[in-house]
C-alpha cells in the first residue's frame, strides 16, 4: 500500500476533556480518545463500532477537524489538519463532510430544503444561481426525493426524508470523505435499509470514502469493507469485515458479536457474554482496559497495556494468538434469527433496488 492509497491518517490522536471543577477536589480528565492510530484507505467504507461512550463520535469529529486534539495529528491530502483554524479549514471543508445522527436537530428549521442543500454551494462559491438550482434538483432526486420539495421546510418531512435531505446537503460540495455519525440509527428499520442503500449508491457515483459509525452490526456487516472496534478511547481491533465477524481476535469484539440479540426476551447467543458496564473513561484500569470484563484476563492483562499490532488484522490483546474466539459463522446467524432477519432485510432492499435500476 502506497501513501496515495491513504486518504486520511490519524497518528497518536488524543482528546482529553476536563470536567467542571467541583466545589471540593480537582477537575477530572475524561480520556475520550486516547492514542488512536488509523489509516483510512481511499474509496473504502470503514465502520467504527463500540459501546456508548467509547469515543466514536469524538474520533469522528477529530478526523474532520470539528474538534482539535489534545495530542497527535490528522493528515488529509498531505496536510496536518489537526490544529488548523476554521478559516484555514474552509477550503478543505468541501472535501470533508459530516452527516449527523439526528435528522431532527441537524437542519436549520428556518431554511427551505432547497436553501439548505444550496448553502454549501454558495459558501464555496460553486456555480451560478441557475447551476446551483439544477444541482439541488439533481441531489434531491439522487436521494430519492422530488425536486418539487425544494420550497418546503424541514418540519414538513419524516425522519427518513430529513436524513436524506441531510445527505443531499453533505454531498452538495462534492466531498471526497463523508463521515456518518450513526446516520441511520434514528430511523426505523425499513427506512434504515433504504437510506443505507442510497449511501452505498452515492458512494459509487461520487467516488467517496465513507466512514460510518454504527451501533447496529447488521448495518456494519452490510456496508463496511473494514471495521475498527473501539473500547474506552482506543482501537482494540481493526480488520476486514469478513475477518472481523468470522474470526474475531479480541475478546471484546467476540462479546459484541455474541451480544447480537436473539428474539426471546433477554436471551443472547450463549458465548462470551459482555459482563458489567464499561469502566469510566475518568478512572481507567491499568494494563488492558478490557481486563475487568474479560473472561480470559490474567495477571499480565492487569499490569501491561497491550499494543495494537501493525498487521492486516490488527488487534490489541496479549493472548490474541492463543484464544479461539467464536465469530458470527452462518451457524451463529442461524442461532440468532433476529440477526439473520436484519441481514436479509438489507439484502432484499438491495435486490429490489437493483431490479428497479435494471428496468
Ligand atoms: N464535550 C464534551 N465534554 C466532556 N466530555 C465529553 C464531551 N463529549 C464527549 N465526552 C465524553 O467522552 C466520552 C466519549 O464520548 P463520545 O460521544 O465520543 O462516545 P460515543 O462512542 O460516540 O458514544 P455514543 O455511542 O453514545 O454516541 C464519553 O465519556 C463522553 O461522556
Ligand atoms: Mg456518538
Amino acid at each position: 500500500m502506497t501513501a496515495r492509497d491513504i486518504i486520511l491518517e490519524a497518528h497518536g490522536l488524543k482528546l482529553h476533556f476536563t470536567t467542571a471543577k467541583p466545589l471540593f477536589g480537582k477537575a477530572k480528565i475524561i480520556r475520550a480518545v486516547d492514542g488512536v492510530d488509523l489509516r483510512i484507505r481511499r474509496g473504502e467504507t470503514l465502520a467504527i463500532v463500540g459501546e456508548s461512550g467509547c469515543g466514536k463520535s469524538t474520533l469522528a469529529r477529530l478526523l474532520v477537524r470539528l474538534f482539535s486534539p489534545t495530542e497527535g495529528s490528522v493528515t488529509y491530502d498531505g496536510q496536518n489538519i489537526a490544529n488548523k483554524s476554521e478559516h484555514d479549514m474552509r477550503a478543505l471543508r468541501r472535501d470533508l463532510q459530516f452527516i449527523f445522527q439526528d435528522p431532527f436537530s441537524s437542519l436549520n428549521p428556518q431554511m427551505s430544503v432547497g436553501a439548505l442543500i444550496e448553502e454549501p454551494l454558495r459558501v464555496h462559491r460553486i456555480g451560478t444561481p441557475a447551476e446551483r438550482r439544477t444541482k439541488v434538483a439533481h441531489l434531491l432526486s439522487r436521494v430519492g426525493l422530488s425536486p418539487q420539495i425544494a420550497d418546503r421546510y424541514p418540519h414538513e418531512f419524516s425522519g427518513g426524508q430529513r436524513q436524506r435531505i441531510g445527505i443531499a446537503r453533505a454531498l452538495a460540495s462534492g466531498p471526497k470523505v463523508l463521515i456518518g455519525d450513526e446516520p441511520v440509527s434514528a430511523l426505523d428499520v425499513s427506512i434504515q435499509a433504504q437510506v443505507v442503500n442510497i449511501l452505498e449508491d452515492l458512494k459509487e457515483e461520487f467516488g467517496l470514502t465513507l466512514v460510518i459509525i454504527a451501533h447496529d452490526l447488521a448495518v456494519v456487516r452490510h456496508m463496511a469493507d473494514r471495521v475498527a472496534v473501539m473500547y474506552l478511547g482506543e482501537i482494540v481491533e481493526l480488520a476486514s469485515v469478513d475477518a472481523l465477524f468470522n474470526a474475531p481476535r479480541h475478546p471484546y469484539t467476540a462479546a459484541l458479536i455474541a451480544a447480537i440479540p436473539v428474539p426471546h426476551i433477554g436471551a443472547r447467543v450463549a458465548t462470551a457474554k459482555l459482563q458489567g458496564d464499561p469502566p469510566n473513561p475518568i478512572d481507567l484500569p491499568t494494563g488492558c482496559r478490557f481486563y475487568p470484563r474479560c473472561p480470559h484476563a490474567t495477571d499480565l492483562c492487569r499490569s501491561e497495556r497491550p499494543i495494537l499490532t501493525n498487521s492486516d488484522h490488527q488487534v490489541a490483546c496479549h493472548f490474541a494468538d492463543d484464544l479461539n474466539l467464536a465469530g458470527l459463522s452462518d451457524n451463529a446467524t442461524a442461532r440468532s434469527p433476529a440477526a439473520a432477519a436484519r441481514f436479509d432485510l438489507y439484502r432484499e432492499a438491495r435486490a429490489r433496488k437493483d431490479k428497479e435500476a435494471a428496468t
